[in-house]
This record gives C-alpha cells, sequence and structure tokens, in this order.
C-alpha cells in the first residue's frame, strides 16, 4: 500500500504528540516531531521519527523546518498539526487583565501568528505535491472560541485560539476547493463542556487520524468527542 504521507507535529509533547506521533506512525506515515527539546517528550521509537529543535516564539522558526523535512524525506509534509499551546496566568489571579503586554505578545505569538504562517508554508509545500495526495492542516484548540470561560486564568490562552480560529476557518472556505482542508480541532466533554485537564491523548490521535485521511466531511470547526469523532455543538 503507498504510503498516506508525512506528517509534522508542531509541539510535540507527552500527551498529544506522543499519542499522534504513535499513531500516525502505525499506519504508515513519516513522522517529524517539532519542539524546544525536539519533541523528545513524544518520541517513542526513532523508527522513521525525525526530531526537530524549534522555539514557536520566532515564527521564522517555521520555513526551515519545511526544508529540512523535505531534504530528509524527500517530500515535504501534507499533514500538519499545530498543537503548541501558551498561557501566562494573570499575576494577579482575579484580573483577566493583569498579564504584562510582553507576557500577552509572547503567547499571541505561539498561538497565533507561528501557526499562521506554519499554514502558510503547508499551503506553498503542498502545491508542489500531486492532487492524490490528502492535505490536512489541523490547529489543536479548545472551547474559547465560541465561549467565554469565567476563568481569568483562561483569559490570554483563550483570545489566542479565538484569533486563530478567525485564520484557520477562513483559509479552509479559501482553499477547500483545491482539496486542502484547515481544521480548528477541539475535544469536548459528551454534553460539550470544555476538556480542560481530563484532555485525552488518544482520543486526539484517532479523530487526528480520521481527519488526515478524509474520510468523512468535518467541517473546519472540528469539536469532537472521545469514541464519537465529530460532533456539532
Ligand atoms: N480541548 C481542550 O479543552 C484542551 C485542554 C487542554 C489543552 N488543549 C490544547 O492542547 C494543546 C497541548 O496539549 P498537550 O499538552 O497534551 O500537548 P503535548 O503534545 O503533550 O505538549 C505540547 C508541547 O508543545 C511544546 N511547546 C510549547 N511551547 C512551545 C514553543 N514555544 N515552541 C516549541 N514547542 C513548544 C512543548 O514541548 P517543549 O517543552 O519540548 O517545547 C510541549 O510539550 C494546546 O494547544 C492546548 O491549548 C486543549
Amino acid at each position: 500500500m503507498a504510503s498516506p504521507g508525512i506528517v509534522l507535529i508542531l509541539g510535540a509533547g507527552p500527551r498529544i504528540g506522543a499519542a499522534i506521533a504513535e499513531r500516525f506512525s502505525t499506519i504508515g506515515y513519516k513522522v517529524a516531531l517539532a519542539s524546544r527539546t525536539g519533541g523528545s517528550k513524544a518520541a517513542k521509537s526513532s523508527k522513521d521519527i525525525l526530531s526537530l529543535t524549534a522555539d514557536f516564539s520566532q515564527p521564522s522558526s517555521i520555513p526551515s523546518l519545511f526544508t529540512t523535512i523535505k531534504q530528509t524525506f524527500s517530500a515535504p509534509p501534507n499533514v500538519i498539526i499545530y498543537n503548541a499551546g501558551s498561557l501566562t496566568p494573570p499575576p494577579e489571579k482575579d484580573d483577566p487583565l493583569s498579564i504584562p503586554a510582553e507576557d500577552v505578545q509572547k503567547d499571541f505569538v505561539v498561538n497565533v501568528v507561528t501557526p499562521y504562517v506554519a499554514a502558510y508554508e503547508a499551503t506553498k509545500a503542498w502545491a508542489e505535491l500531486g492532487g492524490d495526495v490528502k492535505k490536512t492542516f489541523i490547529y489543536t484548540g479548545n472551547i474559547t472560541n465560541v465561549a467565554i470561560v469565567p476563568m481569568p486564568l483562561m483569559v490570554d490562552v483563550g483570545m489566542g485560539k479565538a484569533a486563530a480560529a478567525y485564520w484557520v476557518g477562513s483559509a479552509d472556505a479559501v482553499y477547500r476547493e483545491k482539496g486542502y482542508k484547515f481544521h480548528y480541532a477541539d475535544e469536548r466533554h459528551a454534553d460539550g463542556r470544555l476538556k480542560g485537564q481530563d484532555l485525552d491523548g488518544e482520543a486526539h490521535a484517532e479523530f487526528y487520524a480520521q481527519l488526515a485521511g478524509h474520510e468523512s466531511e468535518v467541517p473546519w470547526h472540528a469539536t469532537f468527542v472521545k469514541g464519537r469523532g465529530y460532533v456539532k455543538f
């Protein structure tokens, strides 16, 4: 069977990153991991796994990752998963407006700007790939693009997720006719509540593999529930 391609996991750590790396490797993808520690917390085996070091507080870290993957695997990634998230707790814990501006700015880059650059690099890379190769960009989100979580702790990451959801949806609308799919993936509890600390790496791996396989028509706003897949809330 032909290989389904190459997956690049940006922000690959011990929970979601490790589960996705394992699953995509099992179903035949070549896997590239990137994080500040080179995805070392996510790589359980080294077979066909490329570990890359990058700090997403610098959007300029992205293009060279695509170059290295192309040099190593002789093709660019057809699946890109942006999983890194950055959050600074408010120093005055009851005041959502007390986070220093420089921290808001730094986290906004990691949550919004760097994945935006990665999505652009993806579209440039995908233009080189044949029409039979399935091309997918997945951004790991949470409920904050559609609901205000009344916790000051969530404000910093929430403004990033909400902003990123906008460009993800916009890219999907424009590029779907080319067969490119962009998803803002958000695991929820079965009743639609924020998954938060109960987040499940395996559930992400299963759903992200379905999205990458273009198995069914899932909209850009890909809310999902463990064991059920896409659920519209
Ligand atoms: N649906 C929900 O309710 C929900 C709940 C919780 C979290 N989430 C989302 O899930 C994602 C994280 O999940 P997880 O912790 O389980 O993932 P993970 O794959 O276990 O870890 C993410 C990895 O991203 C890397 N990273 C963070 N900042 C980075 C940076 N500036 N540059 C490069 N790499 C960076 C870290 O590795 P290094 O230390 O090696 O850089 C970290 O280990 C986030 O996007 C988060 O917002 C969603």
